[in-house]
């Protein structure tokens, strides 16, 4: 049985005050006691979310991270930096950096084995566009996403690691993937690991991510391949993050 995992990608929102507020009416979520839950707030606010939320069960992931170690890189932020700071690790991948920052297969995969190598979390974010949905190209273009990693890195180094479906045109639209859809393409993901490692395969967490909310979370969670959620629009708002966390509770 896999534990399930539910993060809130915060984007670019948030204030020292409205984050403040959030965190407050989230309160204890170590009443979750079956799931594992993160916030993943901008990276300016990381150090002031972990102080906060240092004596709760709540981890800390940033948005994304540089593959670079040090050095003239204007504006990076590393993973060294991160771990000084005591945040768990980082998203990578996530399709807004992919599509809006044109990060690559290759520059994501250096990400991935950066956090990896000092211990910390990575979530490979992974998913198709409507175009490529609806030229048949779905499953082609999310194991291709996954095996930039894997064929790189190997199985081991997904060990702690998330891997999240999240399709573009289900983020931030409000049209989420039907649990059928999700549930095949995370049973598709499963199997592309499975080739490498089936034990693997069989305890790496898969959650889904678009347009996730309080409403359709158990629908999803239900699925025996969808292990938990990345929620964006929804993790601002307490109780629909809470909503959330109840139902991947039940589903543990
Ligand atoms: P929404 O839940 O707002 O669709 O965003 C999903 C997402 O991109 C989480 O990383």
């Amino acid at each position: 049985m896999r534990r399930p995992w539910v993060a809130g990608n915060w984007k670019m929102n948030g204030s020292h005050r409205a984050n403040a507020e959030l965190l407050s009416s989230l309160g204890d979520v170590s009443i979750f006691s079956d799931i594992d839950v993160a916030v993943v707030p901008p990276t300016v606010y990381l150090q002031t979310v972990i102080a906060t939320v240092a004596q709760s069960s709540l981890s800390v992931l940033a948005q994304t991270v540089s593959e670079f170690e040090s050095g003239a890189y204007t504006g990076e932020v590393s993973v060294a930096m991160l771990q000084d700071l005591g945040a768990n690790g980082a998203l990578v991948g996530h399709s807004e950096r992919r599509q809006l920052f044109a990060e690559t297969d290759k520059q994501i995969a250096d990400k991935f084995a950066a956090l990896k190598n000092a211990g910390l979390q990575a979530v490979l974010c992974v998913g198709e566009t409507l175009a490529e949905r609806e030229a048949g190209e779905t499953l082609a273009v999310v194991s291709r996403q996954l095996l930039a990693v894997l064929d790189r890195h190997g199985p081991e180094a997904f060990d702690h690691a998330v891997l999240a479906y999240e399709p573009v045109w289900a983020i931030g639209t409000g049209l989420t993937a039907s649990p059928e859809q999700a549930q095949a393409v995370h049973a598709s993901l499963r199997a592309v690991f499975a080739a490498f490692d089936e034990a693997r395969a069989n305890q790496l967490r898969i959650v889904y991510g678009g347009s996730v909310k309080g409403s359709n979370a158990a629908g999803l969670f239900d699925m025996p391949d969808i292990d938990g959620a990345l929620v964006g629009g929804a993790s601002l708002l307490a109780d629909e993050f809470l909503a959330i966390c109840k139902a991947a509770q039940k589903s543990a």
